[in-house]
């Protein structure tokens, strides 16, 4: 075949492959690719389609909307087209498209205004209020035609029958579009039912609010979370020129619709010129988990109403809107393997090893699987295609297989774990009632790595050039065998490494030695003991400022530190009793690791006993050092809220679990503006 012929077959190929996914999304509510999947695959093929114009548009996916009405449902012509929405997939997608805009409508417009407004993930509705009573509701279907949901629609609360606002009433013809969606809380409690119940879950809200929309039955539609958000007025008819059913602004539109009685987007603003736009889709994407509904994008459209009609339409989309989509956060791709790890306290953690693929804003080749039963839930086999989650800071994540898999013809067999360490070869353990397999040989070699490592890395002694390759080195070349043996390294027994030279020995060692200044409590973490973490660290520490003290330290004093509860000052004691790490306390005491802290003994100890969470960016201090304000006061700055917390500090951007915390045990809470008093005062500024 010519290359021609390929590609004009791929065309054909790509333009079956999205109609059929077209048709398990918008027909059966029941998709077999991840969203970003899609998308890729329609921009191939509109490229594909722009480079040859001469196969046309007829029956190509990408010049319709949606899917075919399903004939359960009666069928309703729209007054007025429901058209889709371009895709914008990088801020110079966004710039394009605002440039275009400026040619069509020429030199003597002014700098445009935008209406940004989130992409919530649900289905498009529309609404017919006559006399300001709902008449009918339909779906999108493929645009021209949609299905007539309204005995399923009227069961939504946040759908008005009649609309309260008295000037509805003498609108005969009022066409509301919106999006009929399920609020994430609403989704995950629906999600607990289904469990209990033993019935089927849903993958998304989306997919769930789809299947609850579209039910024969209202009454299992009224069982269902659903709620509805209004963006956009269609058809309007007998409304007089000034009237506010007659607005000249896409912002104007959703203020009238909230002022009538609809749910609106509380987060839509309106921004001049592109570049603000940008600045605004940033800031959605930054904060897309704090709201209420999932979005996927931001719906950005040009703000003026008049230029909509001189921009106009293409067959599927208009040219004044486009919807600027996020990072996708799933992807589906191939397990190639599944393997295991071992950590620094001897669990074995299996994770999956993963044809590289951009998710969540990064390239993504691993991705944890948890531990043996999450394997076996999650029963994904190497070979899978499967679906692959990274969602902002989280941790990439296997979420299972993609639709379709577990049926698959000649799928691979189940994975079990394996019966011994991948690095000591010792035989592994899992004890009764515990979920994580655990190598408990002292010696591992892969153990000793991530412990020494993680005893060098930046949270605990920060010693520069010692990362877990370089650990693996020297304990292969038999020069260290715990973090204290790194005190007594000579460079001359560095140099002869490989990739190691005079200098970077040198160095290493210097190193080495200059991270015996550091702070007492960055030892603490360095010592890795379970869930003791910087903040515990720094409690325990003020107490007890040396190692010596801190070994000798008993259960009772330590679970009475705020911010150390009972099962942290166990851990401590028990990491102590082992003569193992006794021996190690010992050894790097008398190496002297690590600086007692002393307080600015000038200011006063106002603050002596009281534990101060602060939480959120303080003006005028970075987080270490408004610890150390209250800290050099004789105050405590632990990292969680408990009972025994004096006050809360809540700067910008607070965090909302420690606020609710705060909330729930009557603890005060006081704002960035009062932390100066507070330090003064050395109590809560009336
Ligand atoms: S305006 C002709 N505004 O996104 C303009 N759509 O991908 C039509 N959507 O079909 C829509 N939030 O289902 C608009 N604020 C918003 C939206 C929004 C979500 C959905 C809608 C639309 C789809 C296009």
């Amino acid at each position: 075949m010519t290359e021609e012929g390929a590609v004009l077959e791929r065309l054909a190929e790509l333009r079956a492959i999205v109609a059929h996914h077209n048709q398990r999304y918008y027909e059966l509510d029941d998709p077999e690719i991840t969203d970003a999947d899609y998308d890729l695959l329609v921009t191939e093929l509109r490229s594909l389609e722009a480079a040859h114009p001469e196969v046309g548009e007829a029956g190509s996916p990408t010049s319709t909307v949606g899917g075919a009405p399903s004939s359960q449902f009666a069928p309703i012509l729209h007054l007025r087209a429901m058209q889709s929405l371009d895709n914008a997939f990088s801020d110079d997608d966004l710039r394009a498209w605002a440039e275009r805009l400026e040619r069509l409508l020429g030199d003597e417009t002014p700098t445009l205004s935008f209406s940004c407004e989130p992409k919530i993930d649900g289905l498009a509705m529309s609404l017919l209020y006559r006399h300001g009573r709902l008449d009918r509701a339909a779906t999108r279907g493929d645009g021209v035609t949609g299905e007539d949901v309204t005995m399923n629609v009227a069961t939504i609360a946040s759908v008005p029958q009649t609309l309260p606002d008295p000037s509805a009433a003498e609108v005969p013809v009022l066409e509301v579009r919106g999006e009929v969606f399920m609020a994430r809380a609403d989704f995950e409690a629906m999600n607990d039912r289904q469990r209990v119940l033993g019935e089927k879950t849903f993958v998304n809200p989306r997919n769930a609010a789809a299947g609850a929309l579209r039910q024969k039955d209202p009454s299992i539609t009224a069982q269902r979370p659903l709620s509805f958000l209004a963006y956009q007025l269609g058809v309007v008819e007998g409304v007089a020129e000034g009237s506010a059913w007659n607005p000249s602004t896409q912002h104007e539109v959703i203020d009238q619709l909230g002022r009538a009685g609809f749910l609106t987007a509380a987060e839509a603003t309106v921004e001049v010129g592109i570049e603000a736009v940008l600045e605004r889709c940033r800031a959605f994407d930054a904060r897309r988990h704090d709201l209420v509904y999932d979005i996927d994008g931001v719906v950005i459209k040009v703000d003026a109403l008049e230029l909509h009609d001189r921009l106009g339409s293409t067959s599927r989309a208009p040219r004044w809107a486009i919807a600027r989509k996020f990072p996708p956060e799933e992807r589906t791709t191939t397990l190639l393997d599944i393997e295991v790890s071992v950590g620094r306290t001897g669990r074995v953690t299996p994770f999956a090893v993963l044809a590289p693929v951009f998710v969540g804003g990064t390239t993504v080749g691993v991705a944890t699987l948890h531990n043996e039963d999450q394997v076996l839930a999650k029963d994904v086999r190497p070979g899978d295609l499967v679906v692959v989650r990274k969602a902002g800071d989280v941790i990439p994540e296997v979420v299972g297989p993609a639709p379709g898999q577990r049926e698959r013809a000649g799928r691979g067999e189940p994975w079990s774990f394996p019966a011994s360490c991948p690095s000591c070869g010792q035989p592994l353990r899992r004890a009764e009632g515990e979920s994580d397999t655990q190598c408990t040989n002292r010696s591992c070699h892969a153990q000793l790595v991530q412990q020494i490592a993680y005893f060098a890395s930046r949270g605990a002694l920060d010693i520069e050039g010692l990362g877990e390759q370089r650990v693996d080195q020297l304990l292969q070349a038999g020069l260290i065998t715990s973090p204290a043996s790194l005190y007594r390294l000579e460079a001359s027994q560095l140099e002869e490494l490989e990739g190691m030279g005079e200098l970077s020995a040198n160095n290493l060692v210097a190193a080495i030695a200059a991270s015996k200044a550091r702070p007492m409590h960055k030892v603490v973490v360095g010592l890795g003991i379970h869930d003791l973490g910087p903040a515990g660290a720094k409690v325990v520490v003020r107490a007890f400022p040396d190692l010596h003290a801190l070994a000798a330290a008993t259960e009772d004093a330590l679970a009475a530190l705020d911010g150390i509860g009972p099962t942290i000052a166990k851990r401590v004691v028990a990491f102590m009793a082992d003569p193992e790490h006794a021996q190690l306390v010992a050894e790097l005491a008398a190496l002297g690791v690590g600086v007692v802290e002393v307080r600015d003994g000038s200011l006063p100890q106002n603050l002596l006993g009281k534990a101060i969470v602060v939480t959120g960016a303080i003006p005028g201090y970075t987080r270490e050092s408004a610890e150390q304000a209250i800290t050099d006061r004789g105050g405590t700055s632990p990292g969680s809220v408990s009972k025994k917390t004096y006050c809360v500090v809540a700067g910008e951007a607070p965090g909302a679990s420690k606020l609710t915390k705060a909330e729930q045990l009557g603890i005060p809470v006081i704002g960035a503006d009062a932390f100066a008093a507070l330090l003064e005062q050395g109590e809560l500024p009336r």
